[in-house]
């Protein structure tokens, strides 16, 4: 069990621990809050301890209580502390008795950055506002007070009311045959770090997949995203075979509206998820793949502080291509991987990812935001480390050390250094001279990537490559015989490989035959409007604004910002745009495009009045229809 300090959290959980957790809340979606109370059963562990500290973030506090051991409630002195930009606002109470049971009655504040209040207009089915959280890193604490840090487990109940046309779900034991009638109740009997709470609201129906999985989305959706997810039970059954059963119940998946900042969330039994994966063909699923492996990989064995998160990210990515590859082949998962290695390494090379930032066993991350923080190194560099370690000692024996490391350490949480003194202990003691202790720092401690890793090298796109270079040698477009087979993946690595930027005819002649503008896939979409604003290429413009007002998914929308801000022309049209977009981005999105433009030239410099449109006149059209769904295209 890791002890080691969150910089993140003020709670003091070796002193005291959070062990169950109660919550009795409203749904007010005139006035963006809920309201209720979180009841808390505690476990004092310092002998001389009388004093509980909670997470919280721009929280109103209304009343706080103890119980005594007859059951009987009575007032709690507390104090709320000044709020800290990054950390929120340090909640104490003092509880001389020690009571096992405390209740803190409270309300959320429209702005809370956990959670996302759309208005009926930013559905899909225009009828009926909607709320959903996302407390993965620390929003947890701007709606519910908590110990939040990933150190602390605790199982909980909840009961919600809402309006009674309102579904709501949580990550906790939802019943697909549950009566809607606005008032519902849920269990969660395993225990789990706060980030992994959450909470939605609004015109939800499900669809089966199997006996334990199915779809949870707006009417509209929720057919095209079952098809699109069908492989689910599928996938269940891989991971199983793999790492061991299923421990989780249910696995269901909610899809929300574009806004949803992420791709994924993994929150238990319920992951949340993009409508903009949903593309017709199936070629994004291996983001189910992905949230799903994180019910090992995070959610059974959790990082300890959010330095440690690529023991989340790195192995989820690491679990994901196995069971890509086991459904689809290794041929798909490479393309992935290759994908991903190579913006890893485009992200390492223009600086964006500090040196420092760039190893996998991170130092103390206080006076940072975890969510700043969080990169690709994770992700791709946490990935490629366990797949060198299954190259050096085989599946057979790698596997089973894998399932072992989540066996041994299932429901606790876990840090850099406890998982490499399991991997010595177990893997490189027994099988000697295999690793070296200077790969293992290469991987762990310095920065980039060591130069004896293994390269991802799809064959697929050794074909796209050589279409692409005939295309710059020659102009001649790829014939619909060779593009006609090509999945996002392929797509994805031709617009990859192109120059930094293009003639604007070029740009005209590709759009014209392979329609990426207007694009409905969002990997295409992410890649193909940055090169139109870099390239001077205006025809997609008000393709981009739709795109941008419509998709909430900060990973897609911000190349396109980062793009857009380098010129004045381009910056004004960001403005305009986030103007019109900013009351359906998620705060976490918003916080990300506000910071970008804060940073960007001012506008209105002598120097570039002259070019840039009148602030007045807006460069931005109303949004199109939605940039999700539809064929796949192009
Ligand atoms: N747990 C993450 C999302 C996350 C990480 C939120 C850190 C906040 C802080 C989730 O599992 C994830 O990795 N999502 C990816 C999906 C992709 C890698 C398939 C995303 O959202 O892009
Ligand atoms: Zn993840």
């Amino acid at each position: 069990m890791a002890t080691t300090r969150d910089e993140h959290s003020y709670a003091q959980p070796d002193k005291v621990r959070i062990s169950d957790l109660a919550l009795d809340l409203a749904v007010d979606f005139d006035r963006k809050q809920l309201s209720g109370t979180a009841t808390y059963t505690l476990e004092w562990l310092d002998p001389q301890a009388t004093q509980l500290v909670l997470d919280t973030r721009d929280l109103t506090i209304t009343k706080v209580e103890g119980a005594n051991r007859e059951g009987q409630w009575t007032p709690l002195r507390y104090a709320l502390a000044a709020r800290d930009p990054i950390l929120g606002s340090k909640l104490t109470i003092q509880v001389p008795e020690r009571d096992t049971s405390v209740r803190v009655a409270y309300t959320t504040s429209p702005e809370a950055s956990g959670l996302q209040w759309l208005e009926p207009a930013m559905t899909q089915g225009k009828q009926q506002p909607f709320m959903f959280s996302q407390s993965e890193a620390i929003h947890a604490r701007s709606w519910v007070p908590l110990q939040d840090t990933p150190g602390v487990r605790f199982t909980y109940k909840a009961h919600v009311t809402a309006p009674a046309n309102a579904m709501v779900l949580m990550s906790a034991d939802n019943d697909p045959a549950a009566a809607r009638d606005g008032d519902y109740s849920f269990t969660m009997p395993q225990p789990i770090p706060s980030y992994l709470l959450a909470i939605a609201a609004g015109d939800l129906v499900f669809e089966p997949i199997s006996r334990r999985s199915g779809v949870w989305a707006e009417p509209a959706m929720v057919h095209k995203a079952a098809s699109e997810f069908a492989d689910t039970e599928k996938m269940i059954d891989v991971a199983e075979k793999l790492y061991g059963p299923y421990r989780w119940g249910r696995y269901d998946l909610l899809v929300l509206p574009p806004s949803f900042p992420f791709g994924g969330m993994e929150n238990p039994r319920l992951t949340f998820a993009t409508p903009t994966v949903i593309v017709g063909d199936k070629s994004l699923v291996s983001l189910v793949a992905h949230e799903l492996a994180h019910s090992w990989s995070g959610n059974l064995v959790t990082n300890a502080s959010w330095k440690n998160i690529w023991l989340n990210e790195g192995f989820t990515t690491y679990v994901q291509a196995r069971i890509t590859e086991a459904l689809y082949g290794n041929e798909l998962a490479e393309m992935e991987r290759q994908i991903d290695q190579e913006e890893l390494a485009r992200e390492i090379k223009s600086g964006e990812i500090a040196p420092a930032d760039q190893v996998l066993a991170l130092p103390a991350l206080a006076g940072r935001d975890p969510d700043e923080v969080l990169s690709d190194i994770a992700y791709t560099k946490g990935a490629w480390f366990l797949q060198f370690l299954e190259q050096r000692f085989g599946r057979d024996t790698f596997d089973p050390f894998l399932r072992g490391w989540f066996d041994s350490h299932a429901f606790k949480s876990a840090t850099s250094d406890e998982f490499v003194d399991y991997l010595q202990a177990n893997l490189l003691a027994k099988h000697p001279d295999m690793v070296t202790p200077a790969e293992l720092d290469a991987w762990l401690h310095q920065p980039g990537i060591p130069a004896f890793a293994h390269r991802a090298q799809s064959r697929n796109f050794g074909i796209v490559d050589a279409a692409r270079i005939a295309w710059s040698a020659e102009g001649k477009l790829p014939p619909a015989s060779i593009t006609t087979p090509w999945s996002t993946q392929e797509w994805t690595h031709f617009l990859d490989g192109l120059p930094e930027t293009l003639p604007v005819e070029r740009m005209g002649a590709l759009d014209a035959a392979y329609h990426f503008s207007g694009t409905p896939n969002g990997e295409l979409a992410q890649r193909w409007y940055p090169l139109a604003v870099r390239s001077g290429y205006h025809a997609g413009d008000d393709a981009m604004a739709a795109f941008l007002q419509v998709v909430g998914r900060r990973k897609l929308i911000m190349p396109t910002y980062e793009a857009l801000v380098k010129t004045p022309e381009g910056l004004q049209f960001a403005r305009d745009v986030f103007e019109k977009a900013r009351p359906g981005y998620h705060p976490i999105t918003t916080a990300s495009v506000a910071a970008l433009l804060a940073k960007a030239a001012p506008v209105a410099s002598a120097a570039s009045a002259a070019d840039a449109p009148p602030a007045v006149s807006s460069t931005v059209p109303a949004p199109a229809a939605p940039a999700t769904g539809g064929a796949p295209a192009p």
